[in-house]
């Protein structure tokens, strides 16, 4: 069966209010993703496609307030993985921190994940950062921030694929992950430790006032 297809107008719609309320940019050679991403939207609001759910959204400003959130998650792409970009983190623990600490002997190191996804920067920032405190102590915190909501639910989580979790080297696998405790579910969780040195806050950062909005969702992850 022939998809309806978003209108050109009905494109540009969508697409300005992506940037002015959420500080996205979605260019015309991100047209057929969006497409297939609101008609799956359209799908579960048991809407008959893009024009329908285009006549929805549009029409009532209620409806499109509650809708929003809706369109952030699916704007987003979220690719990420556990040490992603393994030279960022090799940067970060041979030079970055080594400078920092010559620098600000005292202070604590704070590092701000701003797009953080599913969690995984952000953890691996937290092992690559507790494996360095053993060289010598200091403290540190990160912020790891997010637009949309359905990514930090599954921050929040902090539990993955087992599979999912092989990027992170054994050494670190067996001091920072939980496995769950039927082997066949196949899950791993990052591990909380007490006496927290630091707190990684995962929260709904609004991109247009550079405030936490006010549905902001706080989360404390204490490790030590
Ligand atoms: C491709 S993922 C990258 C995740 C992680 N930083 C990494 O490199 O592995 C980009 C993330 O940035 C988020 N994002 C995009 N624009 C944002 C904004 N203005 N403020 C906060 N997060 C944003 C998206 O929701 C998405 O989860």
């Amino acid at each position: 069966m022939q998809q309806a297809e978003l209108t050109s107008k009905q494109f540009d719609d969508f697409s300005t209010i992506i940037a002015d309320r959420l500080g996205i940019k979605m260019p015309a050679t991100k047209r057929t993703m969006l497409q297939s991403r609101l008609l799956r939207r359209s799908r579960e609001l048991g809407l008959e496609d893009v024009h329908a759910y285009h006549e929805r959204f549009f029409s009532d400003p209620e409806v499109q307030q509650e809708e929003l959130e809706h369109l952030l998650n699916l704007a987003t792409t979220n690719k990420t993985d556990f040490f992603r970009e393994p030279d960022h983190f090799e940067f970060l623990a041979q030079q970055a921190l080594p400078a920092w600490r010559a620098r600000s002997p005292g202070g604590p190191f704070r590092v701000w994940c701003a797009g953080c996804a599913t969690g995984e920067e952000a953890y691996t920032l937290s092992m690559v950062l507790m494996e360095q405190q053993l060289r010598g102590s200091f403290d540190f915190t990160i912020l790891a921030t997010d637009v949309s909501t359905r990514v930090l639910e599954k921050a929040m989580a902090a539990t993955y694929d087992e599979e999912h979790a092989s990027p992170i080297p054994l050494t670190l696998r067996k001091k920072y992950l939980l496995r769950s405790r039927d082997p066949s579910v196949g899950l791993v969780k990052i591990a909380p430790r007490s006496a927290p040195t630091y707190a990684l806050v995962i929260s709904i950062f609004s991109p247009k006032t550079t405030e936490f909005a006010p549905n902001s969702m706080s989360f404390f992850f204490a490790m030590s």
